[in-house]
C-alpha cells in the first residue's frame, strides 16, 4: 500500500519534518497542508526535486484543501504560533488551541483512519484538544516531545563528558514544559549509569539545561523556536509507525489509569508501531520521581481547566470511539 503522510503547517518545523521524510524515502507521498498554498507548492516542488537528488522515491505535494489529506496513514500537526523570546510554551495556549481544534475537525472529516502526531505547543494540551475534537481512540493520538527532550538531555551530557555522543540514552517523562521530568537514574552512556560519570551537581546542571533547552534556542534565534531536533524527533515517530518497529519512545499520550491518572495527556514510555500506541509502559518510579511526575501532570491539567473555563470544549463530541 502506498504510504502517505500529511504535514499540517509549512513553517520551519513542518517543512523540516517533510524534508527529513523525503530525504529518507520514509513514505511514498508527503502532503504539505498550510494556509499559504503557494508557499506549500513552492516547498513541495523544492523537496520533491531534492528527493530526486537523493535518489529517493518520495513525492511531496501541496494540499489544495483539507480533502487532500484523505488516505493519510499519519497526519502531523505542527501548525500554531511559535514561541518568541520571553514567552513560555503555555503562553501559546488559547491561540494554538483554536488552530489545533480547526485541524482536528478537518482530520476527523477527511482522514478518519489516520494516526495523529501533535507537536504544536503546549503540546500535551494540544494532544488533549485533538482527542476531544477527533474522538479518535487514544492509540491514534501521540504528542512528540519525549524524544526531543531526551535528545537535548543527551546533548548536554555529551557537552559535560566530551565523549559518548550517539551512545547516550536519556530518559524523560511528563509534559513538554517547565515541569518536564528528566530521569537521570534511568540515563546511561553505553549502559554505564551517568551517576558513575558525573557528580550530582553536574547532573543537576544537565537537568536544568534540558528543561531550558527550548527557551535557550528561542532566545538565540530571536524570532521562532527550534525546529531541526523537533522535526527529527517527529520523523523518528513517523518511521516507527510506518515501519511498525514496536520500539519504545517517550511520547505524550492520553493516560487511562496508567501511573494513576485518567483523562489527561502526559509523556510516558510508549511502544510505537503500525497501530500508533501499541502499549503504554509503566515504569516503577521512586517517591521523588512520582512527585515530580504528579506536578507535571497537574500543570497540564491546569491548562486544560483554564480552557474549560472559557467553554472551549463545549462543542466537542468527546471520545465517542474510545
Ligand atoms: C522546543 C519546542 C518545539 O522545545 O517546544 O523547542
Amino acid at each position: 500500500m502506498a504510504s502517505k503522510v500529511t504535514v499540517i503547517g509549512t513553517g520551519n518545523f513542518g517543512s523540516t519534518v517533510a524534508f527529513i521524510l523525503a530525504m529518507r524515502g520514509s513514505c511514498h507521498e508527503v502532503v504539505l497542508h498550510g494556509r499559504n498554498i503557494n508557499v506549500a507548492k513552492g516547498k513541495a516542488l523544492d523537496m520533491s526535486q531534492a528527493a530526486n537528488a537523493a535518489r529517493e522515491h518520495t513525492i511531496v505535494r501541496a494540499a489544495e484543501g483539507p480533502e487532500d489529506m484523505a488516505g493519510s496513514q499519519i497526519v502531523v500537526i505542527t501548525a500554531g504560533a511559535p514561541r518568541t523570546p520571553g514567552m513560555s510554551r503555555d503562553d501559546l495556549l488559547t491561540m494554538n488551541a483554536q488552530i489545533v481544534k480547526k485541524y482536528a475537525l478537518e482530520i476527523k472529516e477527511h482522514a478518519p483512519g489516520s494516526i495523529v502526531i501533535v507537536v504544536s505547543n503546549p503540546l500535551d494540551v494540544m494532544a488533549y484538544v485533538v482527542h476531544k475534537y477527533t474522538g479518535f481512540p487514544r492509540e491514534r493520538i501521540l504528542g512528540m516531545a519525549g524524544i526531543l527532550d531526551s535528545a537535548r538531555m543527551a546533548h548536554f551530557i555529551y557537552e559535560k563528558l566530551g565523549y559518548g555522543a550517539g551512545q547516550i540514552r536519556a530518559t524523560i517523562m511528563g509534559g513538554h514544559g517547565d515541569t518536564m521530568v528528566p530521569l537521570p537514574k534511568f540515563t546511561t552512556v553505553a549502559g554505564v549509569p551517568i551517576s558513575d560519570l558525573l557528580d550530582s551537581e553536574e547532573i543537576g546542571e544537565v537537568v536544568k539545561k534540558t528543561r531550558d533547552g527550548g527557551a535557550q534556542i528561542v532566545n538565540l534565534l530571536g524570532d521562532g523556536s527550534a525546529y531541526y531536533a523537533p522535526a527529527k524527533s517527529t520523523a523518528v515517530m513517523v518511521d516507527a509507525i510506518l515501519k511498525d518497529t514496536n520500539q519504545i519512545h517517550s511520547c505524550a499520550v492520553m493516560l487511562q489509569g496508567e501511573y494513576g491518572y485518567n483523562d489527561i495527556v502526559s509523556g510516558v514510555p510508549v511502544m510505537i508501531g503500525a497501530n500508533g500506541v501499541q502499549k503504554v509502559i509503566e515504569m516503577t518510579l521512586n517517591d521523588l520521581q512520582k512527585t515530580r511526575f504528579k506536578k507535571s501532570v497537574a500543570s497540564v491539567q491546569e491548562m486544560v481547566d483554564s480552557l474549560c473555563k472559557t467553554d472551549f470544549f463545549n462543542d466537542c463530541e468527546g471520545d465517542e470511539n474510545a
